[in-house]
């Protein structure tokens, strides 16, 4: 099944595809090459150097395959689940076609998976991850926001002693509201856009407050926060919650934050956060992003600067959910299909295990930008139609799960919005769309059983 809308391409001048493939994705990649210098530089084990020789050799062709615009080829068998599952749909819809012609979506995930397979071939280096550095540093560069939340957070959530079952309810909508907005806009510090940030923009970025959260909603274009409440959460009583991931490092954090609250509150009981298999788009979750953030919080010393009260808010933070994690009320899932080109139309029929996994879900929240791009097929799909329509079959399948998208808008594709409010900002406000300033909540009630 299929939108009615065109997909948007790489050569798409009027699109952020362009700047994407033909500026963005070498930079990305470059920045790749010197992160695994680097590492080359530290290596002293000679087998090792000349294996990671190679893999820094095939980044180049690569490199040169994106700069010249070659034909999409098929990925070498590197042992792993997913090479069937590419070159299926590169025979199927992309011989001849070259990272610029090709459907954006397609091009740009096949450029991550390119780059994965320069070490997956390897001896040595199959799970290097050339972002890794730089996944953490900006979470160590976040440290105002990190114990912003920690110092109020940590503490076990509990509601006033004489509380009554109303004013519990009204506490809790409040939480709710401020907390998914923390979680919604920990989405806005995306490493692939934001590469040479200082200090200081981090922090505006993440003023996690209560006056500026108000502020903030107001650029919330399509925002479906009361009926999700009023609908679903307010209902829910120890339910199951997912996340699909987006970013490492700090919205991990605060993505951590909420769901940490959700079984305080006794909303859910069980939460299942879906990474990636490899390094994906820069900065999403892998399994040693997610066991890095733990740890550090943990045991490490990220934050020279830190009084000792707020060290001991995180560390408390943390033994809470490594604690969650043992008795298996968070659960780290890495299902191949996520590192795929595939929209998420193509989810029920292209891994119909993970949709059935996930139609047992009572929420399912797809953080960030590229989840909505793949939620929406990432194409043109006028701006008021609604999220529900514009999901395909996560709406409309049999035993699709609620839904709800928590997304900085960050690239072309934007539904259901008020069609003035969007031409309008498309006539006074270019750019609007990849700013990273504008978000929406969406939901869709989808069709459970
Ligand atoms: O390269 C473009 C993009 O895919 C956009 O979706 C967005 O600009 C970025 O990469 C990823 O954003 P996010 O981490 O929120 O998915
Ligand atoms: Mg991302």
């Amino acid at each position: 099944e299929n939108p009615p809308w065109p997909a948007y391409r790489g050569y798409h001048k009027f699109s952020f595809a362009n700047a994407t493939m033909g500026q963005r994705l070498p930079t990305i990649l470059g920045k790749a090459i010197d992160d695994t210098i680097r590492t080359l530089n530290e290596e002293y084990d000679e087998t090792r150097i000349v294996d990671l020789t190679k893999c820094i050799e095939r980044m180049q062709e690569l490199m040169k395959d994106l700069q010249t615009n070659q034909n999409l080829r098929v990925i070498k068998d590197d042992g792993e689940g997913d090479v069937a599952m590419w070159n299926k749909e590169i025979a199927k819809f992309f011989r001849g076609k070259n990272f610029m012609n090709a459907t954006w979506l397609f091009a740009e995930a096949y450029k991550y998976r390119r780059l994965h397979e320069c070490f997956s071939i390897s001896q040595h280096w199959k799970d290097y991850d050339v972002f890794f550095r730089q996944k953490c540093d900006t979470f160590s560069r976040s440290s105002t926001a990190v114990f912003e939340l920690s110092t109020r957070f940590a503490e076990p959530f509990e509601y006033a002693k004489q509380a009554s079952d109303a004013d519990k309810l009204k506490a809790a909508k409040l939480v709710f509201h401020e907390l998914t907005q923390v979680c919604l806009w920990g989405n806005a510090t995306d490493l692939s856009l934001l590469i040479n940030m200082t200090e200081d923009d981090i922090k505006n970025l993440q003023s996690t407050g209560g006056e500026h959260l108000a502020e903030t909603e107001k650029n919330i274009l399509g925002n479906d926060l009361d009926k999700i409440w009023e609908t679903k959460v307010s209902k829910l009583k120890g339910g199951r919650i997912d996340f699909v991931l987006d970013n490492a490092g700090f919205e991990l954090y605060c993505d951590c934050v909420y769901a940490d609250w959700l079984i305080q509150s006794g909303i859910a009981n069980e939460i299942h956060f879906h990474g990636k298999r490899f390094a994906w788009f820069v900065s999403d979750v892998t399994r040693k992003d997610w066991s890095w953030l733990l740890n550090s919080m943990m045991y490490g010393s990220l934050f020279p600067n830190a009084s000792d009260s707020e060290l001991a808010s995180l560390r408390q933070m943390a033994a809470r959910w490594k604690k969650y994690e043992q008795e298996g009320k968070w659960v780290y899932e890495q299902h191949p299909f996520w590192c795929t080109g595939y929209a998420y139309w193509s989810l029920p029929s292209e891994a119909p295990d993970l949709f059935i996994h996930l139609a047992e879900s009572d929420l399912v929240i797809f953080k960030g930008d590229l989840n909505a791009r793949r939620l929406c097929y990432d194409c043109q799909t006028p701006a008021s139609i609604p999220f529900e329509t514009a999901i395909g079959p996560m709406s409309s399948a049999d035993g699709a799960p609620p839904v709800v998208s928590l997304r900085t808008v960050k690239s072309d594709v934007v539904v259901g919005v008020d069609q003035e409010r969007a031409d309008k900002l498309d006539k006074e406000e270019p750019g609007w769309r990849i700013s990273g300033k504008y978000a929406v909540v969406l939901y869709s009630e989808g069709t459970p059983g």
